[in-house]
Formats: C-alpha cells, structure tokens, sequence
C-alpha cells in the first residue's frame, strides 16, 4: 500500500523540500498552504506522476477550524497517514518591549497552535497506521535567545516543549516524535538579507535529514536534532 505522508505550510521553502522528498519516494503526500497560487506552483513543477500524488489544500494553520478542514480533507482521501510534519511557521522578527502589540498571539497560533490541533486531530489515523511518525519543525531558536528572536524565539520554545510532550506520552504507543532544530536555512523567510548564499543550509538537507529518520528500523527514534551551517550561525 502506498504511504502518507501530510506536511503543513509544504508550498515553498522547508515544508516544500520534504513534500518533493517523500513524492520522489512514492508516497501520497497531502500539503497546506495559504496561497492558493503558491500551491499550484508547486504542483505544476512536478511530473504528471507524482502530481496525481500530492494533495494540496488552502487554508491557514493558525486558524483552528482551516486545520480541522485540512484534516477533514486528508480523511476523505486516505485512512491511513504514516508521517506528520508539523511545519507550517512564521517569522517576525523583533523584541519583546518593541514588536507590535498581537505578534505574540500571531506566531504562537501560526507556529504552535498549528502543531497542536493537526497532531490532536490526526492522532487516531497515525495510531492505526503502519509505523506513524510525527516531525516537529523546531529551530535553534528553540533552544536559545537570538537578537530580534521576540515573539519568534518564544514560539519556537514552546514547539520544542510540545514536542518533548507529545513524545513522552506516545512512546507506549510506539509512535515516534522527532523535534528537527535548523539554523539558517536558505527559504523566504530570508527574503531580503543580503548574506552570501553560501553561510545557509539548503532546504533539501533538512528534507533528507527528515526522511533518513524516518527510515530508521522501528526500534530506533531519533528524538532531536540540531543542525547548523559549517560556519554556524549568522
Ligand atoms: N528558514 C530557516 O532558516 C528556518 C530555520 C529554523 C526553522 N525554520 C522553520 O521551518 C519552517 C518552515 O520555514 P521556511 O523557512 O521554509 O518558511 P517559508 O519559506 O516562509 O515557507 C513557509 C511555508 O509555510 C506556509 N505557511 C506559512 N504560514 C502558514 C499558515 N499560517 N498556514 C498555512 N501555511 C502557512 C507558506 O505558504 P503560504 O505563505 O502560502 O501560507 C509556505 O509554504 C517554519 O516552521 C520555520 O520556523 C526555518
């Protein structure tokens, strides 16, 4: 039977990168996006084969009824679902005193909201599936204060809490839960930095480091990891 793999904010950048990772492994792969726009872009990159594998549905994830919707649209198509990647996120850089007032609410719906209700949503699929798998989208903001992190560095936190959450309470059901913590990955989130292209990651090694985990044996479940550029930081 073919494999599931449903990834949120999947029409550009990181999400995008692990949606063509699993589509060239032969998987049904089922991506959000706002854009509907961005979505069709995406698609009509691909071979007439693998688009009659990818399932693109428009909605924002920071919203809880379009996640509600998206899993709704997942279910009328398959009953099983093998992987989940919670993806979908945003960055507004600031300060805790300067940001504008609303940011926090913003990025903790857009950023951690999302991964709570599609991974609450999706559960009772992932736990009748064949060796479920759940991927966090974190950050090394998860795991540290960077300038003009805000309200972004708050969110990404709490992402890795979840996460560290839902696994704990998983492992009897041996439903594996990986946090993934990039740094600077060359997306449009960097839209308008003028740093060399050569101080990032490309997206594709997050999408490889995501699909070599979760083709581990099923004994094995790599919980975290962190990854940076050669050089570190920027
Ligand atoms: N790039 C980095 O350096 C980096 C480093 C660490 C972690 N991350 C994390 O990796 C994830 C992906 O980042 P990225 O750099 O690939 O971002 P990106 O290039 O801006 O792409 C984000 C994707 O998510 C979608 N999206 C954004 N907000 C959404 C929402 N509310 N509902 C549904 N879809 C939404 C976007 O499509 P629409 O705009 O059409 O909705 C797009 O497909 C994020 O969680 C980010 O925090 C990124």
């Amino acid at each position: 039977m073919q494999k599931v793999a449903v990834i949120s904010g999947a029409s550009r950048g990181i999400g995008k990168a692990i949606a063509q990772k699993y589509l060239a492994e032969g998987y049904q792969v089922f991506v959000s996006g706002r854009s509907v726009a961005r979505l069709e872009a995406f698609s009509n990159t691909l071979s007439d084969e693998q688009k009659s594998r990818l399932f693109t549905f428009s909605g924002d994830m920071g919203i809880k009824a379009d996640v509600y919707a998206f899993a709704e649209y997942v279910g009328k198509h398959t009953k099983e679902v093998n992987i989940l990647v919670n993806n979908a996120g945003q960055f507004i850089p600031g300060t805790i005193e300067g940001e504008t007032d609303g940011t926090l609410e913003q990025l903790l719906q857009t950023n951690v909201n999302s991964a709570y209700y599609l991974t609450r949503v999706l559960l009772p699929v992932l736990e009748v599936s064949t060796l479920p798998h759940i991927f966090n989208i974190c950050s090394t903001a998860s795991i540290m204060a960077f300038t003009n992190g805000g309200s972004y560095c708050i969110s990404k936190f709490a992402l890795l809490g979840f996460s560290k959450v839902l696994r704990a309470e998983l492992m009897p059901k041996k439903i594996k839960v990986t946090s993934i913590l990039p740094g600077p990955t060359l997306t449009d989130s960097w839209a308008g930095s003028d740093l060399p292209e050569n101080r990032f990651m490309k997206a594709e090694d997050i999408a490889d480091l995501v699909f070599t985990c979760s083709n581990l044996s099923q004994a094995a479940c790599v919980e975290e990891l962190l990854i940076r550029p050669i050089e570190g930081d920027i």
